[in-house]
């Protein structure tokens, strides 16, 4: 005999894009619609969330807006337990058959903690359905905003938190063409003096909170030392004297073979 197991609600990690609704996709909006529950990520119980932000005005009464608390710190183990409450709380209405739309600033699967509770979701409910919905990421949209192509041709692009540590980031410019740098606010004025020992300066942008009334672009980015930073803010550093090895072509088809 075998147990009848219910048919299970669907996880949707949503993208919502940067900040400016307008950049939320049309699929994005739907699934905001559509879905009765929403997870929202906050840092402490009753803080402001980002992305229900975003999607304010989508918000109605039918909706069951579901907090999840993931404190501002970066060690996994701290974090851990936080997953494992969020994925727990989104069980008990997958398991009731309704769908949970965990709401995500910028794209999901792009250094989101969607990643960590969506992987805690299938490991205890490996045949749960999900669907991601991309968004557009916030460095996209800075890239865009101030008007700094990513990558073209051969070039190389490279996304990192800065957090890594400024060592790091000096090499990823000697082999990447482009550096996209994200939660640069804790360690901006080391990479300040990064990057005027490599006499990369004049080649980097700041851009804060792109996409919100508090944008704010900053080209001189010398003058950022000191002062004080918002987490939602990245750097774009374009290295043109990047060495550039030839590139392999084997594997493209041979016309005509
Ligand atoms: C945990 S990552 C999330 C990235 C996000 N999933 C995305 O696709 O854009 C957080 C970092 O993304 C960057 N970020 C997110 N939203 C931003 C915004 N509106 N403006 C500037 N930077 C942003 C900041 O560097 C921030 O420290």
């Amino acid at each position: 005999m075998h147990e009848f197991t219910p048919p299970s609600g669907t996880l949707l990690g949503v993208g919502l894009g940067p900040g400016d609704p307008a950049l939320i996709t049309l699929k994005a909006a739907d699934a905001v619609a559509r879905t009765r529950v929403l997870a929202v990520p906050v840092k402490a119980r009753g803080a402001e969330s980002f992305a229900r932000r975003i999607v304010a005005g989508r918000i109605t009464p039918a909706h069951t807006v579901l907090e999840l608390v993931f404190p501002m710190r970066s060690d996994p183990e701290v974090l851990r337990p936080h997953w494992q409450r969020a994925a727990q709380a989104i069980l008990t209405h997958l398991d009731r058959g309704e769908d949970v739309a965990f709401l995500c600033e910028g794209d999901p699967f792009t250094f989101g903690t969607f990643i960590y509770v969506f992987r805690e979701v299938a490991r205890l409910r490996p045949h749960a359905p999900v669907e991601v919905i991309p968004g557009v990421s916030a460095y996209h949209a800075a890239a865009c905003r101030t008007l700094t192509p990513l990558a073209a041709g051969d070039d190389r692009l490279c996304v990192l938190p800065a957090t890594y540590g400024v060592e790091v980031v000096e090499t990823m410019l000697e082999r990447f063409d482009t550096v996209v740098l994200l939660k640069v606010k804790p360690v901006m004025d080391a990479l300040l003096d990064m990057l005027a020992r490599t006499g990369l300066t004049g080649h980097a942008v700041f851009v804060n909170k792109v996409g919100t009334d508090e944008e704010a672009v900053v080209t001189d980015v010398a003058s950022l030392r000191g002062r004080k930073l918002d987490y939602l803010s990245l750097m774009l550093v374009r290295n043109p004297a990047r060495v550039k090895e030839p590139v392999l072509r084997g594997c493209r088809p041979k016309v005509g073979a």
